[in-house]
């Protein structure tokens, strides 16, 4: 496809060339919302790679990064159409719709960034993922974008501090829910959004991750760097379930071996992303403070009694974190 690319660019299309290239070649279009530092790009570009030359140029996969495709809820809709065929997508989308998909943002459900792998590996994990049909899609795999840590503009020293401030969340009910139990104020927005209502003191902090605080430079209007590791920031790498169809079997076992690899060899370099990427935080100059669940108060305990009630699979996902 790429040829037959450069071909219709030099205009050669109109002379009937590019007609005698393979049938079956196509050009298939993987959408994400992270700028191209980000890991998750990063691992999108090794993933396409790899899959244009283990298939010989069959499938060949154009990643569109930041948000170039629209936001997750726009990428949901034209993967379900076939419009576009792959993303990597936080699990908003999902969790909005079905409170099942929200068991992976439960506070300290993971100890650590390895824990989480784990968790990301373990039966819940594949049911979500077997249960992607429901939304028209095909999942391929669970990664994550490290532990959710805090930044606020303001100084911190107690979680009392953190009453009545407008917190950036991702536009998704378990994450908002957590804020609202700590007598925050939860602002939903988009990531890539986010530098300038930050900046301009829209919001007074942001749940995010060590990785986006350093490479996007939100440490530069920062007060306070929580390093909290209170929540896994899930992603769901998946097919359009139409799109899907059309690969021959050959294919979507080259491309579901490819994704699965790759993902999780991400996945297990989070550890090391979040340590590095915090140390870079602490030579800032800003306060990086280290909390753990106690810190939160009874706001935890009062998030799992919630949200066992809404997701059934909650319960099976604490049974496999005590494992
Ligand atoms: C965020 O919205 O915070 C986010 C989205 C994708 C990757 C990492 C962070």
């Amino acid at each position: 496809m790429r040829l037959k690319s450069a071909l219709l660019g030099l205009g050669l299309g109109a002379l009937g060339l590019v007609t005698t290239l393979p049938a079956q070649a196509e050009q298939y279009r993987l959408g994400l919302i992270t700028p191209p530092p980000h890991q998750w790009t990063k691992t999108a570009e090794a993933i396409a790679a790899e899959i244009a030359e283990a298939t010989e140029g069959r499938v060949e996969i154009l990643v569109m990064p930041s948000g170039q495709l629209g936001n997750e809820a726009r990428m949901l809709q034209q993967l379900q159409t076939g419009a576009i065929d792959f993303a990597l997508l936080t699990a908003a989308e999902f969790a909005n719709r079905d409170a099942d998909y929200g068991v992976f943002y439960a506070p300290f459900i993971a100890d650590d960034a390895q824990d989480a792998a784990r968790l990301l590996r373990g039966e819940v994990a594949g049911t979500l993922l077997d249960r992607m049909d429901n939304f028209g899609l095909h999942g391929l795999a669970w990664g994550m974008a490290g532990l959710r840590q805090i930044v606020t503009s303001g100084p911190v020293s107690s979680v009392a501090d953190l009453e009545g401030q407008r917190i950036r969340t991702v536009p998704l009910a378990p994450e908002m829910a957590f804020w609202t139990g700590l007598g925050a104020a939860p602002t939903p927005m988009p990531l890539p959004a986010l530098y300038d209502a930050f900046a301009n003191g829209q919001v007074d902090g942001m749940q995010i991750d060590h990785e986006g605080t350093w490479n996007s430079g939100y440490w530069k209007h920062a007060g306070t760097v929580i390093a909290s590791g209170h929540m896994i920031f899930p992603m769901a790498a998946v097919a359009s379930g139409r799109k899907w169809q059309t690969l021959s079997e050959a294919d979507r076992a080259t491309v579901s071996r490819i994704f699965e690899t790759r993902v999780a060899g991400m996945v297990d370099l989070y550890g090391e992303i979040d340590a590095i990427n915090l140390a870079r935080l602490q030579e800032t100059g800003v306060p990086v403070i280290e909390v753990d669940r106690a810190w939160f108060g009874p706001a935890v305990e009062a998030w799992y009694e919630s949200w066992r009630a809404k997701a059934p699979l909650l319960a099976d996902l604490e049974a496999e974190a005590a494992r």
